[in-house]
């Protein structure tokens, strides 16, 4: 009777264990941008190398365009675990309470990638992700998107042109300041609702990179693309802290691996989608681009120079002055 009770119970076992064992480790990875962005190519190469290099034993399920969380919802679902991985932009991590990460929405802070990369790869770079790990969130890489062009349905060529308009902005008080101090209305609001609202007017213009506009279509509801440059988007790879650390040792690494090979992939993405986006908006004939004088150039730098001044309670004067000495540009 109890062999027979044995038995049955090794033969359950037998037929459940092996299921149980190929189970994979799944990463749920949400985003709200394109696929056919730096930042959506990279999240498809990752999940591609994680797959293989761990042998299948990890699938990442990804979630682009906002299908699953918008942002505003998802840090919170990071930090409950309904997600593990995310790569928002840098100007969304004060609402976590991690205010230093909008160093990198100061007006005019990198001239180019060069200078971005040299805090984004350095120390700088390193100490910010540090600040995560109380919030339970580790930080993994840093991927590029490019430099911010404006639009709107006037020809803004000075910061004068601004006056009234309401602007929409990503969730950082650097970019609310950044507005105001063009004399534009900043609103926050959430990526995946931009399009609509530029095109009923709710707001009258907007910032971000050509790449973001041009695969949202907001060039098809902007008459007016002006390139200032005035400021960065990127974004962290972040995971939540206990998934992270829970994993197997030879999982992580490979994963390390994977997001190191996605980096470079998003890297070299990011230069040559920016410009080819924004000869997409010139060709399509729907927005027309504007391109500075030297002399309005300056009329921008001028009328944002404060910016930084004014949120260095904010953001850390040490944190500013550590990304001017790592970039050797204090704009
Ligand atoms: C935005 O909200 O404009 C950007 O952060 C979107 C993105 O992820 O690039």
């Amino acid at each position: 009777m109890k062999l027979t009770r044995w038995m049955f119970t090794i033969a359950a076992l037998a037929l459940v264990l092996p299921a149980a064992a190929q189970q994979p480790i799944v990463i749920k990875f949400s985003h709200v941008v394109a696929v056919d962005t730096p930042k959506g190519k990279a999240a498809e190469y990752f999940k591609k190398l994680a797959e293989e290099r761990t042998k299948g034993r990890v699938k990442v399920e990804l979630f682009p365009n906002s299908s699953l969380f918008k942002d505003g919802e998802e840090m919170e679902a990071l930090q409950l675990g309904s997600v593990q991985m995310l790569a928002p932009s840098l100007a969304k991590f004060g609402p976590l309470g991690a205010r230093e990460f909008e160093v990198f929405d100061l007006p005019y802070i990198f001239d180019d990638y060069s200078e971005l990369h040299k805090v984004t790869e350095g120390p700088v770079g390193a100490a910010l992700f540090k600040k995560l790990e109380s919030k339970g969130i580790v930080g993994l890489a840093y991927w590029d998107n490019g430099f911010k062009v404006m639009s709107a349905n006037k020809a803004i060529r000075m910061p004068a042109d601004y006056k009234g308009l309401k602007m929409r902005i990503q969730s950082s008080k650097v970019l609310g300041d950044e507005m105001k101090a063009l004399g534009a209305i900043p609103q926050v609001m959430a990526f995946s609702e931009v399009y609509q609202a530029l095109q009923t007017g709710v707001v009258d213009g907007t910032e971000n990179t050509p790449s973001n506009m041009f695969t949202q279509k907001h060039h098809e509801v902007q008459k007016y693309t002006t390139v200032t440059d005035h400021g960065y988007i990127g974004y962290a790879v972040i995971v939540n802290k206990k998934f992270w650390d829970g994993l197997p040792p030879d999982i992580r690494t490979a994963l390390e691996s994977a997001m190191k090979d996605a980096t470079k992939i998003a890297n070299d993405a990011a230069a040559k989608d920016n410009a080819d986006a924004l000869e997409g908006i010139k060709k399509s004939g729907k927005s027309e681009v504007i391109t500075l004088t030297p002399a309005q150039k300056a009329a921008w730098k001028k009328a944002l120079a404060g910016v930084a001044k004014e949120n260095e309670g904010r953001v850390g004067k040490d944190t500013i002055e550590a990304v001017y000495k790592a970039t050797g540009n204090k704009p």
